[in-house]
């Protein structure tokens, strides 16, 4: 994949931001005080530093862990196996957890990272996902927060990669490739 594909924007700046702060609200009407958040790297890292911004402006106190996960390899097809490549530190047991994640699709990951809180006493388990693509659930899991109903396509950006790229594109897109569209994001401007 070259990283100079043009981007076309589905979910812009302005419209995640305004998210995150819808979503912080419902956060902190649901969950208690002392509240864990654990990002799942890496997809999530970018929402979940801006989620966790929103919550403190709304005088939330979350702490903030993270768990890497992985399931994918560098390719854009899920295989099914789940494995820990990063764990977290902190005990969970008795705490209200908030799982963060980029999307959730098959839910293999989200299930596997809320079974494990679970087992490991956690008192309740959230999840949060920025974005949701339900065609593709292949276990039984609900988000309890979503950002947005995501399209069935294959989405960069906001800390979403394909093999490594565009991680770094403030906005949510999808790849187009072979066109001249000229109100495409161009990824190749200085
Ligand atoms: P699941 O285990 O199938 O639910 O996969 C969820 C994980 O796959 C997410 O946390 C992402 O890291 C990755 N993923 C799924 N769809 C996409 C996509 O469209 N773009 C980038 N990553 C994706
Ligand atoms: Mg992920």
């Amino acid at each position: 994949m070259n990283p100079s594909h043009k981007v076309r924007v589905l979910f812009d700046e302005a419209a995640i931001a305004r998210r995150n702060e819808e979503l912080a609200h419902m956060i902190v009407s649901a969950t208690s005080p002392d509240l864990l958040v654990v990002a799942v790297l890496k997809g999530s890292f970018m929402f979940a530093a801006d989620l966790i911004r929103a919550l403190h402006r709304m005088e939330a106190t979350p702490q903030v862990e993270f768990i890497h996960l992985s399931s994918y390899g560098t390719g854009t097809v899920s295989t099914g196996n789940v494995t820990i490549l990063r764990d977290i530190e902190t005990d969970v047991a008795g705490r209200d957890v908030l799982l963060v994640d980029d999307i959730l699709e098959s839910g293999r990951t989200l299930s596997y990272a809320k079974d494990l809180l679970v087992a490991r006493g956690a008192k309740r388990v959230f999840v949060a996902v920025l974005l949701e693509k339900r065609s593709k659930r292949a276990v039984t899991i609900e988000a309890d927060f979503v950002g947005f109903s995501c399209p069935d396509m294959f989405v960069v950006g906001y800390g979403m990669d394909v093999a490594h790229n565009f991680r770094q594109l403030p906005f949510v897109g999808v790849v187009a490739h072979g066109t001249s569209e000229p109100d495409l994001f161009d990824d190749r401007r200085p």
